[in-house]
């Protein structure tokens, strides 16, 4: 597989005149591809059905012409002004039953089906333009799923496709009383039209309700997705990606990714490290111009997986951005870093964000590789050097074996925001501080799907958190033959949202049962007997099954039958380390404990060794300066 380097352009930005001399400094740069076109709808189509692709036509030949080749980017998550005329109901409602307005982006209602009658239109349009457009060699479809809370809308379209959806997956109002326990409260149903979105209730609406609230909303964002990829599939045999967020689990990625054929996501380090990663000052204060170090890696890891195993980075931060709490500049060689940190866990291509800082709108403190005067920004030099590297670096490099598998769900995580039971039980972080105490002892990760079937290749499964065990994954782990570590609350509900009897964690041979469980405030710990502690949440665990870890208290902590696992509760950082360490030792996994900030990745060729740190890493006998990669071949 080539390693590709590209960029995201707005022609309709820029006075036409300095289009040809970009896209000649781009190819001088060493970029294969720029994305265009996803926020210009009003351009292509100035009044309901007048198009105008006359420009587009030259943006895309003044490109071609210089060797680049283009993403095309749908442009559905702006639609211009004139369609509110049309369509005065096609924005999202939020929880509090008010209409979004227009004057930013996004501004429309998955479930419109007006809407999406609108975006087949330009899309059709789009698609057969350009189609067999020698240049265009992929698609984008709409942009960022789910960005600025838009998943999730309480809108009577909305409400109208939820009792639509209820009725196809209950058949009667019965079942869906019984699935949802509405005898509680006398919230029975006689109809399907009498269900309503589960927003504005007096306190707390049914947990079922929101569950399928959620599936609802979910799979309104797939057919969307959906809808775009059939018709760009009719007219063009170019890839079509959509480009996905980091933290983001208001859909199923997985649903979407299956019908994509390349996934990508948008990788913005220090503006994730400033609005959305719960960690201490500490850390904050020393990954403030480099980002964390596991939370790209993370999400490399999880878009590796979903869909057909083609990724890219389809957004890379260049500087600073507009849109966190604050914006700090990256250290020099970040945007380098970024960029082979994601060629290392097998990206096809790093597409950097922006090609030009816009001097005017919303995102005018936005940094891209130029600045608005189109001097050269620092991430500039910084692609530059990563498109000579990536030259004498051998093509087929491979994306790396892993011996360790992680079990990421989006389901599990709508469950616990919905029922939480503490403030601090969160899946995703839940998953990510396992991914964590995993990269932490050197290893390589593979995330995979809640439905998976297969676990033969590798040699240790995590299973956080998974409201539900699949029948796929429960027949997985029966002929696993190596460590899997399940819980806490893996297994702990039935698909309806409600506590199973026999209860959990109800796992084939494990004598053990949660008797209780408690959440704990953030000062509150339950300590080990071996070290560290469970923090946030604990289980009580009843049974005969051996106990690997107890709670000083004298309650098992970790129980096992052979080599299947269970986790009561959720391990500090010591703890972890420990647990893992011993699984890893068990099953004859190489660890490689490294110093705080240090990751390590292996390809099938070459180990790569990343400096997340502000200060330089000694490691292995070379010294690695702050921003700073190293690889040998292997
Ligand atoms: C992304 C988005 C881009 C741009 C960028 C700024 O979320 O897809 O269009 O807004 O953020 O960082």
């Amino acid at each position: 597989m080539k390693r590709t380097l590209g960029v995201c352009y707005y022609p309709e930005h820029w006075n036409e005149t300095q289009w040809a001399e970009d896209a000649a400094r781009m190819a001088r740069l060493g970029l294969t591809w720029v994305r265009i076109g996803e926020f210009a709808w009003s351009r292509m189509e100035p009044e309901p059905g007048r198009y105008d692709w006359a420009w587009l036509d030259r943006a895309i030949e003044t490109l071609g012409a210089r060797g680049l080749k283009v993403v095309l980017g749908t442009p559905t998550a702006a639609p211009p002004r004139w369609m509110l005329g049309r369509h005065p109901d096609m924005l999202a409602v939020d929880k509090d039953g008010k209409p979004r307005k227009f004057g930013s982006r996004r501004h429309y209602d998955f479930s419109h089906r007006g809407y999406r009658v609108e975006c087949a239109k330009i899309v059709t349009a789009l698609a057969e333009r350009y189609g067999r457009n020698p240049h265009v060699a992929a698609w984008q479809t709409d942009n960022e799923y789910a960005c600025n809370e838009t998943t999730l809308s309480y809108s009577d379209a909305a409400r109208a496709a939820f009792q639509d959806w209820l009725a196809q997956r209950y058949q009667s109002p019965d079942a869906l009383n019984r699935a949802w326990g509405n005898v509680f409260w006398s919230m029975d149903y006689r109809e399907f039209h009498e269900i309503d979105l589960p927003n504005l209730t007096v306190c707390e609406p049914n947990p079922s309700h929101v569950m399928d609230f959620r599936r609802f909303a979910s799979d309104e964002v797939a057919s969307f997705n959906r809808l775009q990829v059939e018709i760009i599939r009719k007219h063009s045999a170019a890839p079509v990606a959509h480009n996905f967020m980091g933290a983001i689990t208001e859909f199923d990625h997985w649903k979407v990714g299956a019908d994509l054929d390349i996934t990508s996501w948008d990788s913005y380090p220090l503006g994730f490290l400033s609005d959305r990663i719960p960690a201490d000052a500490d850390h904050k204060r020393r990954f403030v111009r480099q980002g964390d170090p596991d939370f790209q890696a993370f999400h490399h890891d999880l878009y590796r997986a979903v869909g057909r195993g083609r990724w890219w980075i389809m957004e890379q931060q260049p500087g600073p951005v507009n849109w966190a709490p604050f914006n700090p500049d990256p250290l020099p060689g970040m945007a380098r870093l970024w960029a082979w940190e994601a060629f290392a866990h097998g990206a096809e291509a790093v597409c950097y964000f922006r090609w030009r800082q816009a001097p005017f709108a919303q995102e005018q403190m936005h940094a891209g590789l130029l600045r608005p005067d189109s001097a050269p920004a620092q991430a500039f030099g910084e692609a530059e050097q990563v498109a000579k590297e990536l030259a004498a670096m051998p093509a087929e490099a491979g994306t790396g074996k892993a011996d360790v598998a992680l079990v990421f769900d989006y389901a599990s995580d709508w469950a616990w925001a919905i029922q939480p039971q503490g403030r601090s039980f969160q899946y995703f972080w839940l998953v990510f501080h396992m991914y964590r105490g995993l990269r932490r002892l050197g290893l390589n990760v593979d995330i995979v799907p809640p439905d998976t079937a297969d676990l033969s290749a590798y040699k240790l499964v995590l299973a956080p958190g998974l409201f539900t065990l699949s029948d796929p994954l429960k027949a997985a782990l029966a002929g696993f033959k190596g460590t899997a570590i399940l819980g806490p609350r893996t297994n702990s509900k039935t698909p309806n949202f409600s506590i199973p009897v026999p209860l959990p964690p109800a796992l084939p041979g494990l004598d053990a049962v949660i008797a209780r469980v408690e959440s704990l405030p953030p000062d509150v710990s339950v300590p080990l007997a071996q070290g560290g502690a469970l923090v946030n949440w604990r289980e009580k665990l009843e049974g005969g099954a051996q106990a690997v870890e107890m709670a000083e208290d004298g309650w098992p902590a970790l129980v096992a039958a052979g080599k299947l696992h269970y986790l009561g509760g959720w391990p500090d950082d010591g703890a972890l380390a420990r647990i893992l360490q011993r699984a890893c030792s068990a099953e004859g996994i190489e660890t490689d404990p490294l110093p705080e900030g240090l990751r390590r990745r292996d390809t099938a060729t070459h180990r790569f060794l990343f400096n997340y740190n502000p200060v330089p890493a000694e490691w292995g006998g070379v010294s690695i300066p702050p921003a700073g990669v190293h690889w040998t071949a292997r």
